[in-house]
């Protein structure tokens, strides 16, 4: 089954309005690529705004990196999908290992967002859901545990009518930001078995959601990991700061849409 090729830059607490300008300069001067994989930039909300004013005539998306749970209400310095939703953005990542680990998205609170993405019909916005091991968890043979519990419990209420706006990023805690990529086979065998685990739930549809990996991916390791049959892209962190870097990023993306 073909999956259009997708890569999310998660921009985390960086960036700055001269960035969004260059980003979008540089994705404008390539229509073609922007045809054959699907680019979204998620910059700190802030930036939302701009982002998709820059990126208006493009065919470029625009994500945040996190929502609240509530839909609304007293919860100072959040923002609901209502909010992000109405400034623009069509993606909204969701269980990011960061906010696990350091701003208690429990299993409980990313099921919780996981619903107020599903909830609104407004617009389609699609959920990123993030899933990954710990080194300690993968040392003790854990991994395909870990995230076993963590699908099953993020996506317990999903319906199959909702997996079109469902993508999941594969993003193994020890990769990210350190320079240590998991191999391209490493990757592949839990993309494979996260593919099985949709597809044993919700059948071909389940087998059609997009499954991205994340963790230290570079332009010069890009393509061996968009080789894999089971990674249809990238959730990219520190490269997606980088002009050059991302656009080649998303080049070795294209590659895979041929
Ligand atoms: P790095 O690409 O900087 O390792 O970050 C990955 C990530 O966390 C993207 O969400």
């Amino acid at each position: 089954m073909q999956r259009q090729a997708l890569v999310i830059g998660n921009w985390k607490m960086n960036g700055s309005q001269p960035l969004v300008a260059s980003m979008a300069a540089a994705l404008a001067a390539q229509p073609e690529l922007l045809k054959q994989v699907t680019v979204v930039v998620c910059p700190p909300a802030v930036l939302l705004t701009s982002w998709c004013q820059a990126t208006s005539a493009l065919a470029v998306a625009a994500g945040v990196q996190d929502i609240n749970e509530h839909a609304d209400g007293a919860h100072t310095g959040e923002h609901s999908l209502q909010l992000v939703a109405e400034a623009g953005a069509e993606y909204v990542l969701v269980g990011h290992s960061e906010r696990r680990q350091w701003y208690a998205d429990s299993a409980a609170r990313v099921a919780a967002k996981v619903q107020q993405v599903m909830a609104y019909t407004e617009q389609p916005v699609k959920l990123v859901l993030c899933v990954g091991e710990s080194a300690e968890q993968r040392a003790q043979q854990q991994t395909m545990t870990v995230i076993e519990a963590q699908l099953s419990s993020a996506l317990a209420a999903l319906t199959s009518a909702q997996l079109s706006r469902l993508v999941i990023a594969y993003e193994p805690v020890w990769a990210i930001g350190t320079g240590l990529t998991a191999e391209p086979a490493q990757a592949q065998q839990v993309h494979a078995f996260i593919r099985n685990w949709l597809t044993n739930k919700w059948g071909v549809s389940g087998a059609a959601v997009q499954i991205l990996y994340g963790g230290s991916v570079k332009a010069d390791n890009a393509t061996a990991l968009f080789a894999e049959v089971d990674i249809d892209g990238g959730l990219i962190g520190g490269a997606s700061l980088q002009v050059e870097e991302f656009l080649a990023i998303c080049a070795a993306a294209q590659a895979r849409s041929r």
